[in-house]
């Protein structure tokens, strides 16, 4: 039994569909949330100030809230900094990557599949090799889209602007005739409505968060880590605009969002 937190950090909003998943599956455990909304986007930013980014966040979680392991809810900070987080701490470092492959190659029948992410994640290569390493004869069809964060992040995330993007940046998608599309930005799923309408829906959309959300409890009680004990309320914090973070948060996540607090950095 370990009483310490887990964190878990995003450039902003997205990873709150990863809390989302983690609060779900394991209610006893504690949770410390950074959303780094002061310094967002993240994916449209060279993967060098990405791992600087985790990597401050990381230190701050491991000595300001002695977590006991840390949960990457951003895809372009897995691509960009796993190891490098990994290097900081002998204790778990989990990213979203892997888990999502698992996923999506889970769900498709035809072998041939997609995945949608941002610049960082997409130009990273994470994915091509992820998935290669798991099956080389799959047929994977990748692209980016731009915007598609800044819409979740304004919480705009039904409108005739999302839906026009969407159409122009999934046509790789549409023309592959992929059966299965990993969402691998954890700001996605909020777009899943029309994600969904313009890929058909003979395509199956995953996000990464319920896979990781497991192998978040399988590592907790493979070390007989998991927190035993009455629930206590997750705690949020911005490095942005906490009001904001409180409105579109409630909007997003739900009600455990609460009063979010100040992330000043270290
Ligand atoms: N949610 C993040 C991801 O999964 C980052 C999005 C961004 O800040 O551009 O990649």
């Amino acid at each position: 039994m370990d009483d310490r937190p887990i964190g878990v950090f995003d450039s902003g909003f997205g990873g709150l569909t990863v809390a989302r998943a983690l609060i779900d599956l394991l209610p006893a455990e504690r949770f410390v949330y950074v959303g780094d909304t002061g310094r967002y986007p993240w994916g449209s930013k060279p993967l060098e100030d990405v791992r600087g980014y985790a990597i401050e966040i990381s230190e701050w979680l491991l000595a300001q809230h002695d977590v006991k392991m840390i949960v990457v809810a951003c895809n372009t900070a897995s691509a960009a900094a796993l190891d490098d987080l990994r290097a900081l701490t002998d204790r778990p470092v989990i990213g979203v990557i892997d888990a999502g492959v698992r996923s999506l190659l889970r769900a498709s029948g035809s072998r041939n599949i997609g995945v949608i992410g941002t610049v960082g994640t997409v130009s990273s290569g994470a994915y091509q090799h992820a998935v290669a390493a798991l099956d080389p004869d799959i047929r994977l069809t990748c692209a980016a889209c731009p915007g598609f964060v800044e819409f979740v992040e304004r919480g705009e995330l039904v409108s005739d602007q999302v839906r026009v993007l969407a159409q122009r940046l999934l046509a790789p998608i549409v023309d592959a005739k992929v059966d299965a599309l990993l969402l691998g930005c954890t700001h996605y799923p909020f777009l899943a409505r029309t994600i969904r309408e313009v890929v058909g829906e003979q395509c199956t959309l995953i996000s990464s968060a319920d896979e990781t959300a497991f192998q978040v409890r399988r590592i907790l009680e493979s070390t007989e880590n998991a927190r035993r004990g009455a629930p206590e309320p997750p705690q949020f914090l911005s490095s942005g605009n906490r009001h904001e973070f409180e409105r579109l948060g409630a909007m997003l996540l739900g009600p455990e969002i609460g009063h979010v607090g100040a992330w000043e950095g270290k």
